[in-house]
């Protein structure tokens, strides 16, 4: 089978389409024709081992794993033992944290799984798994948002911010976005109720108030979120200098901020499904590539100013 393939660490012309062998499904696992798959910052980082400190868990020297990708969706061709919630047949998305997914085919743990909704497409829910999660987890596990309340979502209009702006709206929460000029009737068109835009408005030294806080971005500092909120979830980060000042200062002090890293499971999968069949989350595709581009779309992503996701197409739909 085809995958795209990385023995050193480096930028997206490291990635390599090999042929490779086809994966033998194993006990809890599924075994997945890929469709398409999305593309995440996740990529990148793990495709540079950047930060350093990251090579403890993907390999110091060069790579631990050689196929890289971790959203996919895709139709599955055999079930291994131990698998009951899922057939040969069933169209399904997920994740797979240690990659393998920018291929042609994937062994993936059925609990990282759950089935598309019927009548949509591929590329739609391979959009979904890490940004959808993230904003999921963000909002609902760790800010722990409730109907009625406010939200300041920075960094809206992205893979992440997009399903958050979103995601807060279809759990009542009155949401106010942050993003480039450029983007504002787009994430007016998603649902968010007022609209900053950083390139004229200094959002370290907005006094508007909400209950939560939500930085995709990463660039708020410790005194912004307790300024603007009553608790607050940092998801991105803009560099590991910034990110380990506000850790810090959240250490000494009572507010409750949040860091964390999004974890998928069927459930919280199933629940995306159900928002996207109940037309409470549209995906917006800014790009869609090929396959054999998925280097170019790793590129095209690096950028940080994608409007949304940009997805990858192995097969057209069956
Ligand atoms: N904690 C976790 O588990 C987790 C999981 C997934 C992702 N992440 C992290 O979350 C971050 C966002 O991921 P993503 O997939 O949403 O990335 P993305 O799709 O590339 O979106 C990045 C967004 O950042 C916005 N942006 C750029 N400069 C900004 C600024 N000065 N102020 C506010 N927004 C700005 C851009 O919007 P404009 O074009 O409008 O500027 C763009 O929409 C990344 O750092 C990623 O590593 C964390």
């Amino acid at each position: 089978m085809k995958a795209f393939t990385k023995y050193k660490y480096g930028g997206p012309e490291v990635l390599q389409l090999e042929e490779v062998a086809k994966p033998v499904v194993k006990d809890n696992h599924i075994l997945v024709k890929v469709m398409a798959n999305s593309a995440n910052p996740a990529d990148w980082h793990i495709l540079r081992g950047k930060p350093f400190f990251a090579r403890f868990s993907f390999g110091l020297f060069k790579p631990k794993d050689t196929i890289l990708g971790a959203d996919f969706s895709g139709i599955i061709i055999e079930v291994g033992n131990g698998v009951d919630n899922f057939k040969v047949g069933d169209h399904v998305f997920g994740e797979m944290l240690g990659g393998g997914a920018f291929s042609e085919y994937a062994c993936v743990p059925a609990q990282v799984c759950a089935k598309m909704p019927e009548h949509v497409d591929f590329p739609i829910m391979a959009g979904i798994p890490v940004a959808g999660l993230t904003a999921y987890q963000a909002l609902i596990t760790h800010g722990k948002i409730k109907e009625g309340e406010s939200v300041l979502i920075n960094g809206a209009s992205g893979g992440v911010g997009h399903f958050a702006v979103q995601i807060a709206k279809a759990y009542g929460a009155k949401v106010t976005a942050v993003c480039s000029f450029k983007n504002i009737a787009f994430v007016n068109s998603i649902g968010a109720k007022n609209v900053i835009s950083y390139d004229k408005v200094n959002i370290h030294e907005h006094n508007g108030k909400y209950d939560v806080i939500i930085d995709t971005h990463g660039n708020l500092n410790h005194s912004d979120y307790t300024r603007m909120g009553k608790r607050g979830v940092m998801v991105g980060f803009t560099s590991m200098g910034h990110m380990v000042s506000v850790l810090l200062k959240k250490a000494f002090s009572k507010f409750t901020l949040t860091q964390f890293t999004a974890e998928a499971n069927t459930q919280d999968l199933e629940i995306l499904a159900s928002l996207v069949k109940e037309g409470k989350i549209k995906v917006q595709l800014e790009k869609t590539f090929p396959y054999t581009e998925i280097p170019d779309a790793i590129a095209h992503i690096e950028k940080m100013r994608t409007q949304g996701k940009v997805v990858m197409v192995w097969n057209k739909a069956l």
